[in-house]
């Protein structure tokens, strides 16, 4: 069944186009994109006054009907990430997902719970959302400082609370609070649940796309049950559906959807695992396709972290062209707005409709992985980042990626994923001739949409499909944390709207026109610092190079395949020397493949030792003499080397000690910071004596100085980071 899919997709023979375009632009300067993405998202003025007038009436009209909703956006403005409560919630709210015990569950809320001043928050809102959770709150809290107040060690207090009323009430009381959030995001624990719940809004017009939450599988157990739930969750939509009429291969668009994260389906989806993925995902990507198809639904490809573009193309691309899909326009994909690759993306996946001969249905979002994406590329030490650092960057490059988008009614069925009043009244404008539909997420959005969604006076008349999450809540875990990071950000409309201060003409300002003001008047503002000068001045972090992206692998992968060529002969080198070393040389095998010789290893002689150590103590007193500056600038000559010499060192990790190329260059980095950062402590323990207070009148001053030489060993497990460390830190303290 397997290799018949697998010939299949391999049938398709038409070639995908190629993705230079998209890779050339991952971490491109972020002005100097927007500056062409202004040019495509540019209104006239009479779409702008419209846009603007339709976008003030939402709000209006929405803020007016909140009280009717369930009142998350009272709740995340209430609770946003401005206040300590609000940290404190989210963190409870991540960590209780993934704490499995019941102890350590309650002394993490009674050590979180002790932070917050809960009451503030009471009586606040209208919302009963924000209430019933500020009670739940409160209750524990007051807990929490009850025992605090009499001193006594909090677990003991909880114990006796849990032993008087024979539950935890504080872990309740809190779950409770979290389950309520849960609630709010995911539309039933069963697909069939769910499916009973849609029926009132699908009465009311609303289109559905399910989603059954699962992600980032860790194992191919998971991802099994994942992907059985897909299955079987199509034949449950499928049969609620009921069968597709006669229509033209447009009516697909009008029917229930699917949408799956391909992590969910594979616990290797990443980069690097290219080959794999096309003979263990692709199979299952089209028979789930082919199952969609053969029900009536549509499929959507969900857009996850930035790391997994290329791959999800990929997938996407092999499964669009499989001749089992022709005449198909079923299947969908997201694409971020945020991501500054998402033009360049948009015209890839043009290109591929052109081949297929499809309408492909393009799910335009803003992108939900923000902080998180953020948080790697400086952890990585990327060049830039791949995402705007601008909330309004991210709006213009949404509005540009619309118009190009709607320009191509051969090549895309759009669909608007937004609860941005502004994003809506565009898609108004600049759809006006064309056929869309909106959708919004699940628990959000309600009141905007109630004014959009449907005929009858005033309203859009355009269909809007609500992404439903169906599973428990073990599973909503990365969900939910991106729904509270997006929507606790004071720069997130649903925030901003609820927040009564905030004049509607703020929420809805015209992005495009914002940036080209900017632009114009020169007066754009600095960006979020890059990665690699987050500890600036100080020092620049060590670069990293993006592994994660085939067109920076490929050339790193054949140059440590070059050097290894080249067997190394390794010996001691002694003073300055180096030597041939005693006994016979021992041969270096490849720990992963023995058979590979990597070169021959000669070990010192105690005589060399003993030289070593002589050499080293004579010239013990003329480097602790030397300038910690001159000390210093000879740390940071060696970091530089080592980042030209990079791919070297990375090719003997790999083939020495095993390291995936990820570790290796994580190990290099850590080897250059080091270098950096013991050149920092040099010039600022080491420069000048320190003078101290001298109240009876006298001068003392404090020194530091070099101890004498230090012998440093290398570890098996970090040969290069660990044992440069040492080295570098000895140095840097004026000791050989
Ligand atoms: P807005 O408040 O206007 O925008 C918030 C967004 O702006 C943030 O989510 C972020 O993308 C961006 N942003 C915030 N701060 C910054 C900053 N400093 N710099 C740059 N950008 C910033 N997301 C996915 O990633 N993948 C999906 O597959 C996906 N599917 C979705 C399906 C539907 C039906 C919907 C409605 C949303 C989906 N999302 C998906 C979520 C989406 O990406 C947005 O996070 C969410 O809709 C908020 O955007 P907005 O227009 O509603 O709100
Ligand atoms: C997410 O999972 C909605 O797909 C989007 O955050």
């Amino acid at each position: 069944m397997v290799a018949a899919l697998r010939r299949e997709l391999s049938n398709g023979a038409r070639a995908l186009p190629p993705r230079d375009d998209i890779a050339a632009h991952y971490l491109i300067d972020e002005y100097r994109l927007i500056g062409s993405l202004i040019e495509r998202a540019v209104f006239t003025e009479d779409e702008r006054r419209r846009a603007s007038d339709i976008a003030r009436r939402l709000v209006h009209a929405s803020r007016a009907n909140s009280e009717k909703h369930a009142g998350i956006d009272a709740f995340m403005h209430e609770y946003g990430l401005a206040t300590d409560e609000g940290v404190i919630l989210m963190c409870l709210a991540e960590a209780l997902l993934r704490i499995p015990d019941t102890e350590t569950a309650n002394a993490f809320i009674a050590d979180r719970l002790s932070g917050g001043a809960w009451e503030k928050h009471l009586g606040h809102s209208d919302s009963l959302l924000v209430n019933a959770s500020t009670w739940g709150l409160l209750l524990s809290g007051r807990l929490v400082k009850l025992k605090d107040a009499k001193g006594a060690n909090p677990w003991q207090a909880l114990k006796r609370l849990v032993a008087r009323s024979g539950e935890p009430t504080i872990r309740l009381a809190v779950r409770q609070a979290v389950k309520l959030l849960g609630d709010q995001f995911v539309l039933g624990s069963t697909i069939e649940s769910a499916l009973a719940r849609a029926e009132a809004l699908e009465a009311k017009g609303y289109r559905f796309s399910y989603d059954m939450l699962g992600e980032a599988a860790r194992s191919e157990a998971d991802a099994g049950r994942y992907y059985q739930r897909y299955v079987e969750a199509i034949d449950a939509v499928g049969a609620a559906a009921g069968p597709m009429g006669p229509g033209n291969s447009d009516a697909i668009f009008a029917r229930p959807s699917i949408s799956v994260k391909l992590s969910a389906l594979h616990p290797r989806f990443e980069p690097g695992k290219e080959r794999r993925l096309a003979s263990e995902l692709a199979p299952l990507i089209l028979t789930l396709a082919r199952a969609a198809r053969s029900k009536g639904l549509g499929l959507t490809i969900d857009a996850e972290e930035q790391d997994r573009l290329d791959i999800t193309l990929q997938a996407f691309g092999e499964t669009l062209l499989s001749p089992a899909l022709d005449g198909w326009n079923g299947l969908g994909i997201a694409v971020q707005a945020y991501g500054k690759r998402a033009t360049p993306t948009l015209r890839w996946l043009r290109g591929l409709a052109e081949i297929s001969h499809k309408r492909i249905p393009v799910r335009l979002v803003k992108g939900a992985y923000w902080d998180s994406e953020i948080k790697w590329a400086q952890e990585r030490g990327l060049e830039d980042y791949p995402v705007f650092t601008r909330k309004l960057h991210t709006d213009v490059s949404y509005l540009a990626a619309m118009r190009l988008i709607v320009s191509d009614p051969s090549a895309f069925y759009p669909q608007f994923a937004t609860h941005n009043a502004h994003t809506i009244a565009s898609a108004r404008v600049i759809g006006a001739q064309s056929q869309f539909e909106y959708q919004r997420l699940h628990g959000m959005g309600e009141a905007i949409y109630d004014e959009v969604q449907g005929e009858g006076a005033g309203k859009f008349g355009r269909p809007c499909r609500i992404y439903a999450p169906v599973g428990g809540h073990d599973e909503l875990l990365g969900y939910l944390v991106r729904r509270l990071l997006e929507n606790g950000a004071n720069t997130s409309f649903v925030n901003r709207m609820a927040d009564d201060e905030t004049p509607v003409a703020d929420i809805i300002a015209d992005p495009v026109e914002r940036a080209e003001r900017e632009r114009n008047t020169g007066a754009q503002p600095d960006l979020l610092v890059k990665p690699r000068d987050i500890f600036k001045p100080e020092r620049v972090v060590a670069a990293g190079l993006a592994l994660t992206e085939p067109s920076v692998r490929a050339p790193i992968i054949s140059g440590i395949e070059k050097a290894a060529k080249t067997p190394f002969q390794c010996g001691p080198i002694v003073n300055g020397r180096e030597t041939a070393g005693g006994d016979a040389a021992t041969l270096l095998l490849c720990p992963h493949d023995k058979r590979e010789r990597l070169g021959t290893l000669r070990l010192a002689t105690p005589q060399q030792l003993e030289e070593a150590i002589a050499s080293a103590t004579a010239i013990a007193q003329r480097w602790d003499r030397t300038p910690a500056d001159d000390r210093g600038c000879a740390l940071e000559r060696a970091a530089d080397l080592y980042e030209q010499n990079r791919v070297a060192l990375m090719g003997v990790l790999v083939r020495e000690a095993g390291k995936t190329l990820e570790a290796a260059q994580a190990e290099v980095r850590e080897a250059v910071d080091y270098l950096r950062y013991y050149a920092v402590q040099a010039r600022r323990l080491f420069s000048e004596p320190v003078a101290l207070r001298g109240p009876t009148g006298e001068d003392n001053t404090l020194e530091l100085r070099g101890r004498g030489p230090f012998a440093c060993i290398s570890p098996w497990n970090f040969p290069l980071a660990i044992f440069t460390g040492q080295i570098a830190a000895a140095l840097a303290a004026g000791n050989p």
